[in-house]
């Protein structure tokens, strides 16, 4: 029997207890307690040499024997609403997503991230190699979340090169750390990490970089400043003259699903997508300090007073029909999304209704019994230069 096939039967466990538990798995025992702390569902968690989340491909992923006629999908639905109560109650010291569904609390999203430096880390090692020169030593990435570019970059620097990881949660840090011990390749530069909330201006980060950087990346960090022209202007200020300012922001958002899933409406994915703008509108709108940007990123560079402005974008496709990992990870995506929305009130309720059944693995209906998901989606990122002669910035 496959870890998915034991998925409702740990989430049910999991929602009926009074506390939290510390969960401990190996293999494709770590992959499952990796799903359960990315759900929120555990206190602490140890994965041991863990089948990776983006890869797990191996075991008999087969479709879960359909539930009996008694697990109907009204009680499949109360269990989710368990669970859900045992996702969003009780934190303490975060915020609540039923109350504030428009604040980020980025603690409770540390094993994403870290998962999505792993899934990305090829896209990421392209882009390292395309970004850094000849002499550069120093870069920095900004919003480092769980370190893919980080470790990307301290392989294309080599072993004279600091890379600069910088995040506003410690949590976030915390985790970047330890998914770079495991990653970084022998030759690669030194890495430090600095905790740093770039909405309060780039004073810290300047005092801890002791001098011009040769290469500034930030991946979707910026677009969570309320002021997003002076976020992209201190950072362009950080560049040593031929320096980078990389933001991968915006691209075309990830798509899984046919149009017609034969459960609800047909075009849920893409009603999902506009749910999801509407929420990022009122993100913003809540941001401190927030304020409207008018314009593209390439605009924004160039208004920070960077040079040869471009943009790259790739189109990032995996391939059909979905290994077991990438199936794990689309149905984890849209799990997620929909969790976040669902606060809101941006979905409508047969959309949340379908969205129920697709996403509750006792349902029939359930996403991951399908074998026409698809990964499409496309990155861009937007490059501007410090005009200047190129002299690779200097470091301890
Ligand atoms: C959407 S995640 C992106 C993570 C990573 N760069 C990536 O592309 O996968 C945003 C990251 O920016 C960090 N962040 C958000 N606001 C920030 C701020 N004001 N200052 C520094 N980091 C911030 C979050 O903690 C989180 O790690």
């Amino acid at each position: 029997m496959g870890p998915w096939a034991r998925w409702p039967t740990y989430a049910d466990v999991i929602g009926r207890l009074d506390k939290k538990p510390a969960v401990i798995g190996h293999s494709f025992g770590g992959l499952l307690t990796q799903i359960i702390a990315g759900r929120g569902l555990s206190a602490a968690s140890v994965a041991i040499d863990s089948a990776p989340i983006f890869q797990a491909a191996t075991a008999n992923l087969n479709p879960p024997t359909p539930p009996s006629p008694s697990s109907s999908a009204s009680s499949s639905r109360s269990r989710r609403r368990v669970l859900r109560s045992a996702l969003h109650g009780g934190r303490t010291g975060h915020h609540d997503a039923m109350t504030e569904p428009y604040t980020v609390d980025w603690a409770s999203h540390t094993n994403r991230l870290v998962a999505a430096a792993h899934s990305d880390a090829d896209w990421y090692d392209r882009l390292a190699r395309e970004l850094v020169r000849p002499g550069d030593r120093v870069a920095v990435d900004v919003g480092c979340g769980g370190a893919g570019m980080t470790a990307a970059l301290a392989a294309a620097l080599g072993r004279h090169g600091v890379v600069v990881a910088v995040d506003a949660d410690a949590e976030v840090l915390a985790a970047a750390r330890s998914h770079l011990t495991a990653v970084v390749p022998p030759g690669a530069g030194r890495v430090e990490f600095v905790e740093a909330d770039l909405a309060a201006g780039v004073a810290p980060l300047r005092d801890a970089l002791d001098g011009p950087v040769d290469v500034v990346w930030a991946s979707s960090s910026v677009h969570h400043l309320g002021d997003q022209q002076a976020g992209a202007t201190a950072l362009a200020g950080l560049l040593a003259p031929g320096g980078r300012l990389a933001l991968a922001e915006g691209g075309l958002s990830r798509r899984h699903l046919p149009w017609d899933l034969g459960i609800g409406d047909p075009g849920l994915e893409l009603r999902l997508d506009a749910a999801q703008d509407r929420w990022f509108a009122r993100m913003r709108a809540e941001l401190p300090g927030t304020t409207r940007m008018p314009y593209g990123w390439t605009e924004a560079l160039r208004r920070a007073g960077l040079t040869q402005v471009t943009t790259r974008s790739t189109l990032l496709e995996r391939p059909t029909p979905l290994d077991d990992g990438d199936r794990v990870r689309a149905v984890d995506g849209l799990n997620h999304r929909v969790d976040r929305l669902r606060p809101t009130g941006l979905l409508d309720a047969g959309d949340l209704a379908a969205w129920d059944r697709l996403l509750d693995p006792a349902d029939p209906a359930w996403l991951g019994h399908r074998g026409d998901l698809g990964w499409l989606e496309v990155r861009s990122v937007h490059l501007g230069v410090r005009v200047g002669e190129a002299g690779g910035a200097q470091r301890g």
